[in-house]
């Protein structure tokens, strides 16, 4: 097993989990402060699996007895409109998906089994956190740039709702 190689993918992750963490973050910050309350919670809370991800990676580079480059791979984009953020989240997470996938099967050529579950696993939470995502940005589509500002006024948990109307408005 070459033991270099599985570090530098898993490190490569890193640099692309770090660099959400930073984006999502900073997206949080200014969408609370805009009042767009449900998806900046949204953020934060992706933002926070995104570091758990980091986590997971730097336990494999440690026990293949690696050092962990904590280096994001971009500087944050300062992106601040709502429907702009939810389009490059998109963009972001697909782009995991598609990385995660080839680092899956490069470290199957590695035999490298562990790693190779491991990316598998981050496949399957960013292609939810996708999901997630693609759901605004099509209700965005359906309802109009004003769905999100709405969301703010349906008591806080209505980022995970299909659609505005479906939430309570006493
Ligand atoms: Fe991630
Ligand atoms: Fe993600």
């Amino acid at each position: 097993m070459d033991r270099k190689k599985s570090i530098e993918l898993l490190n490569r992750a890193v640099a692309d989990e770090l660099q959400a963490v930073h984006q999502y973050m900073y997206w949080h910050f200014h969408l609370d402060d805009q009042g767009f309350g449900p998806l900046s919670a949204m953020l934060r809370r992706i933002a926070i699996m995104e570091m758990g991800h980091v986590e997971r990676l730097a336990e494999r580079i440690l026990f293949l007895k690696g050092d962990v480059d904590m280096v994001a791979a971009a500087t944050v984009q300062r992106i601040t409109e709502p429907d702009a953020i939810v389009a490059k989240a998109c963009e972001m997470e697909q782009g995991a998906v598609v990385v995660y996938n080839q680092f899956a099967l490069e470290c199957a050529k590695l035999a490298d089994s562990a790693s190779k579950q491991l990316f598998e696993a981050l496949v399957n939470d960013e292609e939810a956190h996708f999901d997630e995502f693609e759901k605004q940005l099509d209700n965005i589509k359906r309802f109009g740039p004003s769905y999100l500002a709405l969301q703010s006024f349906s008591g806080g948990s209505a980022a995970q709702e299909s659609s505005p109307g479906a939430s309570t408005v006493a």
